[in-house]
């Protein structure tokens, strides 16, 4: 059985079309949301949340179709989410505002719930601040809260909207440690438009731009890529400023300028097919397609 499964999915906003056909079959695990602003992510989870309805298509998420009233209530039960711009009681302590999530979560026996919740803060490093006002929070903390509240009904979803914006980078390596050791015991959808994120967690991931540009193994996408030799070597004595060329990165030494670049090389470079692909690169080469 799929995780998750995407027949035909699109969505409009009045008159715009946010998403576009989505046809996604994936297992659980850690699945990473790739793709640039405005690529639809936060609609797609939305819809994946059941918290939009889409406009055409079918949607399942751990085998609850999300159009039946029934199972969409019994996929709330098991899912926890963490929304990109997360809001909290200010004056609200983090331990009162994740017991005020876990009660709404339908956790009403007190001794079990006040466990819960300790052992979800704990969880996300905020034990030393379950007492303080959320507003007395840092950014950081305030994901960490975010996550604390998603976990505390142990759910077996967790979907994650831009967990790492915004973070600095000890506190982003902290967090896809976290994420990642959620990710061992449930299926963890996480968006994301930082390339690193994905590599770093995910085995799975969906490349969105109002279409699917990919969706499924990392290692299968990056041997597409290399099979379709999508990044390029090039030395040049002089620096190139061609504004066409995707240039990933860039280097000079006493043998001149060296590139290295994604797409097609310019007409008579020396242009070498470099030996391998990284995920930026294949990214690069997704929305090259995308808007081809
Ligand atoms: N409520 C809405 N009404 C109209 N248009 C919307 C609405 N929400 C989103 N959109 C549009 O739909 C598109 C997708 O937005 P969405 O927020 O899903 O993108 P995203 O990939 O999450 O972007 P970001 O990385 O910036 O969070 C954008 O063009 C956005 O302007
Ligand atoms: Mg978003």
């Amino acid at each position: 059985m799929s995780l998750i499964q995407l027949e035909n999915i699109s969505k409009h906003y009045g008159k715009y079309q946010a998403l576009e056909q989505l046809n996604v079959q994936l297992e659980g695990g850690m699945i990473g949301l790739l793709g640039p602003n405005g690529a639809g992510k936060t609609t797609l989870i939305r819809v994946l949340t059941g918290f939009l309805q889409p406009s055409q298509g079918r949607a399942s998420l751990a085998g609850c179709d999300l159009a039946q009233p029934e199972q969409l209530a019994q996929l709330r039960q098991q899912l926890g989410y963490v929304p990109q711009h997360p809001a909290f009681y200010p004056t609200w302590t983090c331990s009162e505002f994740v017991d005020y999530i876990a009660q709404l979560k339908g956790m009403h026996a007190a001794t079990e719930r006040k466990a819960a919740v300790e052992r979800s803060i704990q969880y996300v490093g905020l034990s030393d601040h379950a007492n303080k006002a959320t507003r007395q929070l840092s950014g950081g903390m305030q994901r960490r809260l975010g996550i604390a509240q998603a976990i505390v009904n142990d759910p077996k979803v967790l979907i994650v909207d831009e967990p790492t914006a915004g973070l600095d980078p000890e506190e982003r390596l902290r967090f896809r440690h976290l994420l990642a050791g959620l990710g061992n015991q449930r299926l963890v959808i996480f968006s994301t438009h930082i390339v690193e994120d994905i590599v770093q967690t995910c085995r799975q991931v969906i490349m969105l731009k109002k279409t699917i540009l990919y969706a499924g193994g990392l290692n299968e996408l990056l041997e597409q890529a290399r099979a379709a030799q999508v990044s390029w070597e090039i030395t040049s004595p002089t620096p190139l400023y061609d504004q066409q060329l995707a240039i990933v990165s860039s280097s000079n030494d006493e043998q001149g300028y060296h590139y290295r670049i994604v797409g097609q090389p310019p007409a008579g470079s020396n242009a070498k097919p470099a030996s391998s692909v990284g995920l930026e690169e294949a990214y690069l080469w997704m929305m090259q397609q995308a808007s081809a």
